[in-house]
């Protein structure tokens, strides 16, 4: 009762979504253009945006299970707003590994899409957040009618997808990707009705 009572209201929450996202990308773009970000700002600007990028992913799944619990329906209308962030973060994540790491170099890059299985992963888990992200138009929602919330189900495959990536990205120090592996899971965990319901 007293969450509902104090929830914000949604535009507010979301201008704080915008700004949650966007600051924090001026700020690394401008530490990069400033030669701030350490001895290897290649790396960090990759781990920052894949980092985001997972991170609102998951953000956006949990929405969901925490609307039910705290029964505030409008943590549901922030899903599209933080969904949409963390394809933003990705494109920029490997736009990032485009421009910097393989420096336009477009043959290198394919190959490195069909030659090394974490970033084939990565891409396919990419492929999968921009087709959720086009499909999240108003138009071509309704469109899709009840296409669309199969088509939306595939953001755990892609949630899947990412936290493969990560752990398979590291060459030591797993525990942070197991961590997200183990949060991954959890979150399975509070959908196992909805996957019940899937099978059946
Ligand atoms: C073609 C697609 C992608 C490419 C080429 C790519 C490339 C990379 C590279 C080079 C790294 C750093 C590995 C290292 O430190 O040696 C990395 C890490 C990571 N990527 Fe990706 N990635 C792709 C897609 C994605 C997507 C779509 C996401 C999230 C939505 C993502 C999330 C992450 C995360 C969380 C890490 C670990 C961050 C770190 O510790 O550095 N990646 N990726």
């Amino acid at each position: 009762m007293l969450i509902k009572k104090y929830f914000p209201p949604t535009w507010l929450a979301k201008t704080f979504i915008h700004l949650a996202s966007l600051l924090p990308l001026v700020n690394l773009y401008w530490l990069a253009y400033f030669d701030e970000l350490g001895g290897d700002p290649v790396k960090e600007v990759i781990h920052f945006t894949g980092i985001g990028a997972l991170n609102l992913l998951l953000l956006s799944l949990i929405l969901t299970p925490l609307a039910k619990v705290l029964k505030q329906g409008k943590l549901i209308q922030l899903r599209r707003v933080i969904g949409l962030y963390a394809f933003f973060y990705g494109l920029l994540h490997i736009l990032n590994f485009l421009f910097f790491e393989v420096q336009f170099d477009f043959s290198l890059f394919i190959d490195e899409i069909f030659d090394r299985p974490y970033i084939t992963v990565g891409m396919t888990a990419l492929l999968i957040l921009t087709a959720l992200a086009v499909t999240s138009i108003g138009f071509i929602r309704r469109k899709m009618g009840r296409n669309w919330q199969k088509l939306h189900n595939l953001t755990y495959l892609a949630g899947a997808l990412v936290v493969i990536h990560f752990f398979w990205s590291v060459k030591s120090e797993l525990t942070s990707p197991l961590m997200y592996i183990a949060f991954f899971l959890f979150l399975l965990y509070l959908r196992k009705d909805k996957f019940r319901r899937w099978i059946k």
